[in-house]
């Protein structure tokens, strides 16, 4: 792969250098499907447990490079999916891969800004929502228009995070680096991202849906890894690093650059990561009557 620098460089390289490869959201969705991929099909059989089968409609929302949107499509055979974003790159990106798959006539992307509306569309049968709600303004707001674009009966899945995978486990090189840069994130959530982590069950009871399941989705990788795990790391931590940089001391701030500078710490080369993150799957009906 190309952005595998070998670490004989030497010379100490930061990640913001313009050398170092400077990954988009969308490689690093890319990254997340592959590497959750077990536990999100697990996910996938939960929906279909709920499901009156056939699913035929889906709404993705806020649907990224459509790891969502592919993976429900391959579920429920019979299905076509209009998958959302307010990024005409994301969806760029989410077309290509749909020809990719061969997936292309099963998908319609639709460009909107779910701030200003759920798009008004004919009543699906499933809405799926990962990793995109807390980044809207109102979520509530927005959920009581999601509940109002799935048919009587159908379902909604919520798929929430609290942060970002952690790789460092105590003791190993660089831990208490990415512990810190984990905690000065925390602290602009609260003020960025006030909806993450917050009660997503009362929200969708206060949107008229019923919760059905609600469930966390615990990721344990431990090593050894496939060196994809590697790859992801190091676009995770080289954004985090991006966003804390300033704020964390001299030292942390060396020790987590040398998780990224192509030497002996760099997460590309090494064989100890894990991949340790959980989410939270909650599915919940709109009543049949409602
Ligand atoms: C963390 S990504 C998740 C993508 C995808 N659902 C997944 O699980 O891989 C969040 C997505 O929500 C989209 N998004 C955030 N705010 C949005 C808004 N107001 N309207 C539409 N899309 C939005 C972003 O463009 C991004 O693609």
């Amino acid at each position: 792969m190309s952005h595998h620098h070998h670490g004989a460089h030497g010379n100490h390289r930061h990640a913001g250098d313009s050398h170092e490869p400077n990954y988009a959201l969308s490689q690093i969705l890319d990254l997340d499907a592959e590497i959750l991929d077990g536990p999100m099909s697990a996910v996938r059989v939960d929906i279909a447990a709920l499901a009156d089968e056939p699913v035929r409609s889906i709404l993705d929302l806020g649907a990224g490079t459509g790891t969502g949107t592919f993976g429900l499509l391959q579920h429920f055979v019979a299905s076509h999916a209009v998958a959302v974003d307010g990024s005409t790159d994301m969806l760029e990106h989410l077309q290509r891969r749909a020809e990719h798959l061969g997936l292309a006539d099963r998908v319609t992307t639709l460009h909107a800004d779910l701030d200003e509306g759920v798009p008004e569309l004919d009543p699906v049968d499933l809405a799926w929502a990962s990793g995109s709600l807390h980044h809207l303004a109102d979520p509530d707001r927005s959920l009581g228009q999601v509940a109002a674009a799935i048919r009587p009966g159908g379902l909604l899945a919520i798929v929430e995070l609290n942060g970002h995978p952690r790789f460092l486990t105590d003791g190993a090189p660089g831990a208490a680096a990415e512990a810190k840069a984990h905690a000065l994130l925390a602290v602009d959530r609260t003020v960025d991202m006030p909806a993450m982590g917050s009660d997503w069950g009362a929200r969708l009871a206060r949107a008229g849906l019923v919760v059905e399941l609600d469930r966390p989705i615990v990721v344990d990788l431990p090593p050894p890894l496939p060196d994809v795990v590697g790859t992801y790391a190091f676009a995770i931590l080289t954004r985090i690093r991006g966003a804390v940089a300033e704020r964390l001391g001299a030292a942390d701030l060396d020790h987590l650059d040398q998780l990224l500078d192509g030497g002996p710490s760099d997460v590309r080369y090494r064989s100890d990561l894990y991949v340790r993150t959980e989410r939270q799957l909650l599915i919940a009906r709109r009543p049949a009557s409602g």
